[in-house]
């Protein structure tokens, strides 16, 4: 029996009362019980997991940034080094990868990891086009059965997330007509730096390019500052998708785990005029989303960078919400953030008789931490919520507003495979080609 396979079975034998188990030999913390892991992009957004992975054994770190290397080990004294995660990823005995590289690199990382038979943490956003996020999303249902994932969209453990779930079943707002969610996040960019200067020695910056075509280097690509700098470079296409990406994937989640969403059946989007080379700040997407057994058809919409949907009522200021959602009903509204909610039942008829809220022990349970829920999952239970099932599908519909966008019109969406049907050319909005040495799959 290999590791990976022994962990999960001492937590499977953990819950069978007469089995003894290594769990119960030697506690959580004993050595043989940590996951193996290695954390690719090892700085920045990284520290943020730190303390988390110090429960587990880190025994590989990756970054194209030796010093960002030097900071990193300070925290895994005992991790090997490397340079290019292609050779990080196949270290020996590792159960799982966790990675926090831009954007640009995410999907590659993610499919040889999942190609490996590694369980996998990515920070969001899983993919940069749609045929990325298929892939993973196609290859992950495959081995669901052996591999535990998560997407990065850690505010998910909000209790709100939760709360407003039930009271969208409940029947707070009536019958779910339309959602939508906003950010107001707006980094205008003009376009790719211009070259300047030569990349320190530390960095190596044609590994940092990795699958993208190369631009010229400018120091202004990495001086956002810790677990900021993503802000320096996500709004270049070829780096990353600007807010549909980086806020998006977040905001969106607080509507996605409420609607029970097959992928969309179409999308159209309108925004500032389209610029080659940096994502729009401006935009407006609005997506069919089919009936499920609960509700009927319905409207999804993202909103960004000072677009907003308009208001229920004049005493209701949207705008004051930096990054929020609305759910509509036939009833009334729900209007959240991240961490707090509103119901508005609106009209004479909107009298809550329709609400039926649940008993407390039927409250949808906390995840209680989100790093520990995937630490969980890869010892054996394989429960996550923001698994690439539930990411990879709320992704691809985000990137489908962004191919609306660049096609300029209206597409219709065929999900069982994955082609735009009403226009040719928006088809090629769907992937990306990655430079020579590179590729997808590996
Ligand atoms: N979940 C969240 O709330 C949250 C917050 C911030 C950032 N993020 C995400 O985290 C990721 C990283 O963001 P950041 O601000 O830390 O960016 P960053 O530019 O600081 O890069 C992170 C680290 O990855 C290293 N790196 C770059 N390319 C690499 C490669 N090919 N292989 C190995 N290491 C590489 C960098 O040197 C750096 O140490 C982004 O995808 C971003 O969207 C998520």
């Amino acid at each position: 029996m290999n590791r990976r396979k022994f962990l999960k079975a001492s937590t499977i034998a953990a819950t069978a009362p007469l089995i003894l188990t290594k769990f119960n030999l030697f506690g959580a913390d004993a050595p043989s019980n940590k996951l193996n892991l290695a954390l690719i992009g090892a700085y920045g957004r990284a520290t943020a997991h730190y303390d988390g992975l110090a429960t587990q054994n880190v025994i590989a770190i990756c970054d194209v940034d030796s010093k960002h290397l030097d900071l990193a080990q300070q925290k895994f004294p005992g991790a090997k080094r490397y340079a290019d995660w292609r050779e990080c990823i196949d270290h020996n005995g590792l159960d799982g990868v966790v990675i926090c590289t831009p954007d640009h690199s995410h999907a590659l990382i993610t499919m040889w990891a999942l190609n490996r038979n590694l369980h996998v943490y990515c920070e969001k956003p899983l993919a940069n086009t749609i045929e990325e996020a298929r892939l993973i999303r196609a290859t992950y249902l495959q081995k669901k059965n052996t591999l535990a994932t998560q997407v990065g969209t850690q505010r998910h453990a909000f209790p709100n997330f939760n709360r407003v779930r039930e009271l969208v079943l409940d029947g707070a707002i009536g019958q779910l007509e339309e959602a939508c969610a906003w950010g107001n996040r707006q980094l205008r960019k003009p376009g790719y730096l211009p070259a300047a200067g030569e990349p320190p020695a530390n960095l190596n910056y044609d590994l940092w390019l990795g699958p993208s075509p190369l631009h010229p280097y400018n120091p202004d690509y990495f001086s956002g500052g810790t677990a900021m700098n993503c802000l320096q470079w996500n709004m270049y296409w070829d780096f990353g998708n600007g807010q549909v990406g980086d806020m998006g994937s977040h905001t969106m989640d607080l509507v996605w785990n409420a609607i029970d969403a097959a992928p969309p059946t179409s999308a159209e989007a309108k925004g500032e005029p389209f610029n080659a080379e940096v994502s729009p700040v401006e935009l407006t997407t609005h997506f069919q989303h089919p009936a499920n057994a609960w509700r009927p058809a319905m409207k999804v919409s993202w909103y960004q960078g000072g677009a907003m949907p308009d208001s229920p009522s004049k005493w209701v200021d949207l705008k004051k919400i930096d990054h929020g959602a609305m759910f509509t009903g036939t009833q009334g509204y729900l209007i959240c953030d991240f961490e707090k909610r509103l119901v508005i039942p609106l009209g004479n008829h909107s009298d809550m008789t329709y609400f039926k809220p649940r008993a407390e022990k039927d409250l949808i349970p906390s995840m209680k931490g989100f790093q520990q829920e995937w630490f969980a999952a890869c010892k054996g239970n394989l429960k996550t919520s923001c698994n690439f099932d539930y990411a990879g599908l709320m992704i691809e519909q985000m990137l489908l507003g962004l191919v609306a966008y660049k096609a300029g019109g209206k597409i219709e969406y065929d999900a069982a495979t994955g082609r735009v049907t009403n226009n040719d050319k928006a088809n090629e909005y769907l992937r990306r080609e990655y430079r020579q040495g590179w590729k997808l799959q590996g």
